[in-house]
């Protein structure tokens, strides 16, 4: 089939990278893309934004099935659009995106279906917010309720704290993100990212992973997308991934389908492994980035078969086959990042560090004549996979090792809490 890959970072090559293995790609292009995913597929520069645009391109071209990667599009309606021009797509719909684009909408869902997730309020003005963090106190965690690029979630410890919260997003640091608050009560544990698929009605669990937020070492310094990621979590056993399918994936999931409004595409609870058992933090509706890339490593089974029978409705009767091997994932990023960086360095070193257990997966990358350079906050992603999570370590940063980037800058303790465990 011809498939249409929408998206340009570390996760879309990643998925890119996984679906050229399927025998029944027979072609795969990728839009917008990056210098690594244009070296081993066809790249568009279609604006996903523009549908029309986007469904002209799938007519001409007689695209089967379009995969979309980022939250935007997906928050911006492109599977409706998509679907009601009958091309099948991967990803939920607008309505189903308001799972990661509202907190507010997943708590109320939570309440609803019963899924454990921390106390919280909602406020929808800085004088009900400040009311209802003189109830509840501190700590407490602010958050915007849009869409706030990760950058919208305060854990306060004190009221003072808070205070500051919920009057910088009054006052619109984040734009209409936060044009409305949840305040929650902080949740005490172990974090770790579950993801499933769904396609409306039945739910697959996919793998775990751990992410690393923070930009520097020992999980100092400012939150990021995402530093470096391994997969398995091993916080979570079979049963707390058996407990967290039962209590928060399925009722999610039910709901959505018993609201009308089905989620297709993938769930990825963000969760907190309380001494209760797990708690929701909150869901994004699509792959992380990083944690794709290790994600990717280790799945054995068919990624053209899954994201086409998800986006169908024909996963009842699938399986899903992972290596048991632990992958790992280093993000290269510029210097500079999360905040600005310095466009244009150049990036060497590359070549040979590709194999069948190490895959140098591109984010922000692009050509500049025969020059790879650097194009935007995260870079690369280098991959391992290992027999155990110490090898799969040691494999991903003998190649970081190698990579020729005086730009850039990485963790240097991806896993270690995992090793220390
Ligand atoms: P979110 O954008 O909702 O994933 O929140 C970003 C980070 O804030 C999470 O990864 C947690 O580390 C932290 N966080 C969010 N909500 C809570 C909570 N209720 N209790 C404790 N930590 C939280
Ligand atoms: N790595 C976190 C995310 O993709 O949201």
């Amino acid at each position: 089939m011809n498939i249409l890959l929408i998206g340009g970072g570390g996760r879309e090559h990643a998925l890119a990278w996984a679906l050229l293995k399927s025998p029944l790609t027979e072609r795969l292009v990728v839009a917008p893309g990056n210098a690594g995913i244009a070296a081993i597929a066809e790249t568009t520069a279609l604006n996903a934004d523009d549908h029309a645009a986007v469904i002209g391109f799938c007519e001409a071209n007689a695209i089967d099935l379009v995969v979309v990667g980022p939250e935007a599009p997906l928050v911006g309606g492109l599977v409706d659009a998509l679907e009601a021009a009958g091309i099948a797509a991967f990803g939920p719909s607008r309505a189903a995106s308001a799972l990661e684009g509202s907190k507010g909408f997943t708590k109320e869902l939570c309440s609803e279906a019963s899924i454990p997730t921390a106390a919280y309020r909602r406020a929808a003005t800085r004088e009900d917010a400040l009311a209802a963090l003189a109830e509840m106190g501190a700590p407490i965690v602010v958050k915007a309720d849009g869409l706030a690029a990760g950058k919208g979630v305060v854990v306060a410890e004190t009221v003072e704290d808070a205070t500051a919260a919920i009057e910088a997003c009054f006052a619109g640091s984040f734009g209409s993100a936060g044009a409305e608050v949840v305040l929650e009560e902080k949740l005490v544990g172990e974090e770790a990212s579950f993801f499933a698929v769904t396609d409306g009605e039945t739910v697959l669990p996919l793998a775990t992973a751990q992410d690393h937020k923070r930009a520097y070492d020992n999980d100092e310094g400012p939150n990021t997308g995402g530093m470096g990621a391994y997969s398995p979590a091993p916080v979570m056993t079979e049963a707390m991934i058996a407990r967290t399918m039962r209590e928060i994936v399925e009722p999610t999931v039910a709901a959505m389908k018993a609201r009308g409004t089905p989620v297709k595409g993938v769930l990825y609870a963000g969760l907190m492994i309380t001494d209760k058992g797990p708690e929701l933090i909150e869901y994004n509706v699509r792959f992380g980035d990083p944690e794709c890339q290790a994600l990717m490593m280790r799945l054995e089974s068919d990624l053209a078969t899954l994201l086409m029978a998800a986006a169908q409705g024909r996963l009842a009767g699938e399986t899903v086959a992972w290596s048991d091997e632990p992958a790992m994932t280093v993000v290269f990023a510029a210097k500079g990042y999360p905040g600005p960086v310095e466009k244009g360095s150049e990036i060497r070193g590359l070549e040979g560090l590709d194999g069948p257990d190490t895959v140098v997966f591109h984010a922000g990358t692009a050509k500049d004549g025969e020059k790879l350079v650097a194009k935007g906050g995260r870079v690369l992603g280098v991959t391992a996979k290992g027999a155990t999570i110490a090898e799969a370590r040691d494999k991903a940063y003998a190649a970081v090792a190698k990579v020729d980037w005086p730009g850039g800058f990485h963790r240097t303790d991806i896993g270690a809490k995992a090793l220390n465990r």
